[in-house]
Order: structure tokens, then sequence, then C-alpha cells
């Protein structure tokens, strides 16, 4: 009589404990789609033709060259202080980090390079996400 309880109990476990193992795999498994925030919303006619658009208050910059447009943030990966947009690229005043025009590392003590945005057209605007 005990085994049969035990059995019973074992099934009830299983019919629980076995779709919860599923949905938890199946989290683990499948991808997440984060939906970016939208950060700026810039008119195409007010980003420079190779040049940048410096949003000193979100610490953004929006880049337009030949091929098309870009962003960055302007967070220095150092130690957070904000970068500053030059003709040659981009300098960080607190420690001397030094920037490409795409946010490359050209100069430490930065070892990572600044954070590349989503940049999407949309119409006539410039959707930034970040
Ligand atoms: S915070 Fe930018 S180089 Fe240190």
């Amino acid at each position: 009589m005990e085994t049969v309880h035990h059995t019973r109990r074992r099934f009830i476990a299983t019919l629980i404990g076995l779709p919860l193992a599923l949905a938890g795999l199946w989290r683990f498994l499948t991808p997440k789609t984060v939906e970016r925030q939208t950060l700026l919303q810039v008119p195409l006619a007010d980003i420079p033709q190779n040049g940048a658009l410096v949003f000193r208050q979100e610490r953004i910059a929006v880049m337009r060259k030949d091929e098309g447009y870009t962003a960055v943030s302007l967070i220095c990966t150092h130690l957070g202080c904000t970068v500053t947009v030059t003709p040659d690229g981009m300098v960080c005043p607190c420690h001397g980090s030094r920037f490409d025009q795409t946010g490359a590392v050209l100069q430490g003590p930065a070892e990572r390079p600044l954070k590349k945005l989503q940049a999407e057209l949309s119409g006539s605007h410039l959707l930034v996400r970040g």
C-alpha cells in the first residue's frame, strides 16, 4: 500500500515538475528580445556631412559619413567622464584617452571602445536607440 502511495506522489510531482523544467529550458534556449529605448530623434538635415552633431546633455554624438550615420555614447569607458568630440576624433578630458571617429580606442587608459548606439533612419529623421 505504501508503495502505491509513493508512486502516486512521484507521478504527481512529475506532472508538476516536468512542465516547469521545460519552461525553464525554453527560457534558457530562446534569445531575449529587448525593446531598445529611443534616446534621440534627430532631423537628418541637422547632421553635418562628414561631421558630428553632439548632444552634450544626453552624452551622445551622431556622425554622418559618406556611407551612412552612426551614433556613439560619449561616456568614457575608463571612468565615465564625458568625452569631447574634436575634428580628429574624440578625447577624454579626465585622463587623456583618445578614440577615433568610430569610438575605437587610440590611446588609453580606456581599454574598451565607446558604446555604439543603434542609428536607424525613419523618414527625415535618425532614431538613436540605446
Ligand atoms: S575617464 Fe576617460 S580617460 Fe579616465
